[in-house]
């Protein structure tokens, strides 16, 4: 955050020119250069990234251990079975790790004995792992949510786990023995948080015990077996250096972001789906400043904010019986009565959308959320279109001037082809022109071609627009330098 305080208007009120700037001649031309051609791919455990830690899988030995694995599945079930049946599991609720562990590797040496199975070490304490992995964890998708260089689980049925990494999707080598298997892990999941997934109520959401995000789908809806997505909870979320070290954006960019939402302009974080979205939002929130109370309200609580006064919100989905819902929108509703400096709205997706342009035009500028949409354009008709199915009646034109005074700013994010995240454009809000809502670019990616490995070679770059904002920074002490809007040819 230090690093980008530089904009700051001196204290003494002479608006300086950071001395830590980049030269005055040529602004853009050395970070963006240097930056942009690179995808993020100083990612902190770059060993570890080809092969999948939790099988011991070798290439050339594949099909043997493919083999081998089947049967350390099949052995593993019916030691899982026996298990079941010789542990008692109310008691293991509060028993130390070790002595579970011991336990649990007991049965299973007594139960191989009884059936004359020896195992070498390894495939005894993969099996013992993987029993305790399904006894207290779960199972298959336990070791995938420790590796934490993995940031999406997908699972398309019981034999196939994709996973996401470095941006890029990936089959793991992990699988579930069938489909009721995957069907008692996600019950496992499901009940812990009071909810139910079955024939008649075949989708749920839930948020595992270490704060990712889950969704499954059970059959008949789904057609070829369950289907899961997590999304992982990062301990560590990445702040605005780590997403310009990346080359998600640059410094420049940073220090117009960091004016934009300090002086309180109202911003919407548009992308496709694991876009890069919440992190976006999560790294813009630390520009908010530490006095201010803001109050955050999403349906899966991910927003790690760095300020001292937050009030975090969750929205609650109905209970079996079908009552009990708290919407976002009552959050909203709710929380305009609880003196908010700022409101963050994890992702508006519908009928809240008109409390929240609401609160974005009285009181609550600064305000910011995100949409689903894949350019600025698109996110205000996306706006428009829930509006209109929320109900309300209001003529286009109404509706469009009533986004366009309480949006001031979209920015753009994207997973690009080749797995890197980027934020590809910063589109400022400036009114209306007869029925359309007018904006200005102010940076954009450009992308310049494909290194033969598949790597986009790209560079950030100002479109020579200069902020429609401008006066309002220097109102509130933000000088940015004229450069940073200045186009490299
Ligand atoms: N610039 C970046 N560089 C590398 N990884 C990133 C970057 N931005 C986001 N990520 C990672 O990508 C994953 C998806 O990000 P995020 O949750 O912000 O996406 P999203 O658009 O909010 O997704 P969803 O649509 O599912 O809500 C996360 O694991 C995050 O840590
Ligand atoms: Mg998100």
């Amino acid at each position: 955050m230090a690093m980008f305080s530089r904009f700051k208007k001196p204290e003494d009120g002479v608006p300086q020119r950071p001395a830590t700037m980049a030269p005055v001649t040529k602004p853009l031309a050395a970070p963006v250069a240097a930056a942009a051609p690179e995808p993020p791919k100083a990612k902190p455990k770059p060993v570890a990234a080809p092969a999948a830690p939790t099988a011991k899988a070798v290439p050339v030995a594949a099909d043997k251990d493919r083999k081998r694995r089947e049967r350390l599945q099949d052995l593993k079930v019916e030691l899982h079975k026996r298990l079941l049946d010789s542990l008692n599991l109310a008691a293991l609720e509060n028993a130390p790790e070790a002595s579970l562990r011991a336990e649990i590797a007991a049965i299973a040496g007594e139960a191989l004995d009884e059936m004359s199975i020896v195992l070498n070490k390894e495939d005894r304490s993969t099996i013992n792992q993987e029993l305790y992995d399904e006894v207290m964890g779960l199972g298959p998708l336990e070791p995938l949510l420790k590796d934490d260089t993995i940031n999406d689980i997908l699972v398309n049925g019981p034999q196939q786990i994709f996973i996401e990494r470095d941006g890029r999707l990936e089959l793991s080598d992990v699988t579930f023995k069938d489909e009721r298997h995957l069907l008692r892990i996600i019950d496992k999941i499901v009940s812990a948080v009071g909810r139910r997934v079955d024939e008649s109520n075949p989708y749920v959401d839930a948020r595992l015990s270490d704060g990712s995000r889950f969704n499954a789908m059970v059959p008949p809806i789904a057609v070829d077996g369950s289907l899961v997505s997590i999304r992982k909870f990062k301990k560590e979320k990445l702040a605005i250096d780590d997403l310009v070290k990346f080359g998600a954006f640059t410094e420049e960019m940073a220090a117009y972001l960091q004016a934009a939402v300090a002086c309180r302009l109202n911003v919407i974080v548009s992308g496709g789906t694991g876009s890069g979205k919440t992190t976006t939002l999560n790294a813009l929130s630390s520009f908010i400043d530490n006095s201010e109370r803001i109050l955050t309200i999403e349906d899966t609580a991910e927003l790690q904010l760095q300020q001292i006064h937050v009030g975090r919100m969750e929205s609650r989905p109905a209970n079996v019986e079908g009552k009990g819902a708290v919407t976002q929108r009552d959050c909203l509703r709710n929380a305009l009565r609880m003196r908010p400096d700022r409101i963050i709205v994890g992702e508006t997706r519908g009928e809240e959308v008109i409390d929240m342009l609401q609160a974005m035009n009285t009181g609550h500028d600064g305000s910011m959320t995100t949409i689903h949409a894949n350019s600025a354009r698109d996110a205000c008709s996306r706006l428009e279109n829930m509006i209109s199915m929320s109900g309300i009646e209001m003529p286009i034109k109404a509706v469009r001037a009533q986004i366009a005074s309480a949006v001031n700013l979209i920015v753009q994010a994207s997973r690009l082809q080749d797995g890197s995240r980027r934020m590809v454009s910063i589109t400022e809000v400036t009114g209306m022109e007869g029925e359309v809502i007018s904006m200005q670019e102010i940076f954009r990616y450009e992308r310049l071609g494909l290194e033969p490995n598949g790597k986009i070679i790209g560079r950030f770059n100002a479109t020579g627009v200069r902020s429609h904002f401008s006066e309002r920074f220097k109102q509130w002490g933000y000088v940015l330098p004229a450069e940073i809007f200045d186009p490299i040819p």
